[in-house]
């Protein structure tokens, strides 16, 4: 039986590169042999829209098969499992109607544990070596319920100017919420969509290089192929895994998955 890490993919900063990250990691561990379970916490469906085309992603999310069903009590979370087109990868998709969870989960006993108890059945039967959390850009009652759901969670940064407003408030947001994630890792912080032609590189690295967190060594660099791919409903390993940006994310993988040994 496998060991299953949760590894979510936070920060309250839209644009990041959550969703990409999340998506080409799990691709990259899929093709190592890894078994991946992605879970889509976004209403805007990013992340299953990195899988599937919108016909079927709008199918699943308007449908009971959906992480939305699971948090309202109507559908179990293994029932929800789809696979993806991309090898040793399965998904649980999103839904639109995530916009009102926080509605749904106020009322909730322990309404932080949510998602961590409806999951718990599929991390305890070991099936995945990684389940993978996508998370939106907020800092609520769901996104407590992703991190008290989490072994460990990486922050995406975008090396832009405004790429690390915001960080200070998901550290202190994750202090904040010691009482139902104490043992909640911050694995380190990936930095994304990097143009080295660009200072802001250079300065986002000086100033992280500040901070306690862990920097991932492996960044990955703006390449046009990772829009094209999103366009074709994939990862961009899976649409060109020879292109620079899939030979960065691979290699990213291979270290996440080596600091969570
Ligand atoms: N390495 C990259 N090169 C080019 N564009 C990228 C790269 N990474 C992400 N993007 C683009 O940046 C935007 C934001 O990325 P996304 O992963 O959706 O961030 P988040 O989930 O944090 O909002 C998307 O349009 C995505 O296509
Ligand atoms: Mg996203």
């Amino acid at each position: 039986m496998k060991k299953t890490t949760v590894l979510s993919f936070a920060n309250n900063k839209g644009g990041s590169g959550k969703s990409t990250t999340c998506a080409n990691v799990a691709c990259a561990l899929g093709i190592s042999g890894k078994k991946i379970l992605v879970i889509d916490g976004d209403m805007q469906l990013n992340l299953s829209l990195s899988f599937f085309d919108e016909d079927k992603v709008f199918e699943l999310a308007s449908g009971d098969r959906n992480i939305y069903r699971v948090i309202k009590g109507q559908t179990a979370f293994g029932d929800c499992i789809t696979k993806t087109g991309c090898k040793n990868v399965d998904i649980v998709c999103s839904s639109t109607l995530m916009s009102g969870v926080e509605f749904e989960l106020f009322p909730r006993m322990q309404r932080e544990f949510v998602l961590r108890k409806a999951m718990a059945d599929v991390v305890a039967q070991g099936i995945y070596d990684y389940i993978l959390i996508d998370a939106p850009p907020t800092l609520g009652t769901w996104v407590i319920n992703i991190l008290a759901a989490s072994d460990k969670v990486i922050i995406p940064v975008e090396a832009s100017p405004w790429g690390l407003f915001g960080l200070a408030n998901m550290f202190e947001f994750i202090d904040s919420i010691r009482e139902v994630a104490p043992d909640l890792e911050i694995l380190g912080i990936t930095v994304t969509k990097v143009s080295e032609r660009k200072n802001y590189f250079k300065q986002t690295m000086a100033t992280l290089s500040e901070t306690d967190a862990y920097v991932f060594k492996n960044y990955v660099r703006v390449d046009v192929n990772v829009e094209k791919a999103q366009d074709e409903s994939m990862p961009v390993i899976v649409f060109n895994p020879k292109c620079r940006s899939a030979g960065e994310f691979k290699l990213l993988a291979e270290e996440i998955h080596k600091k969570c040994r």
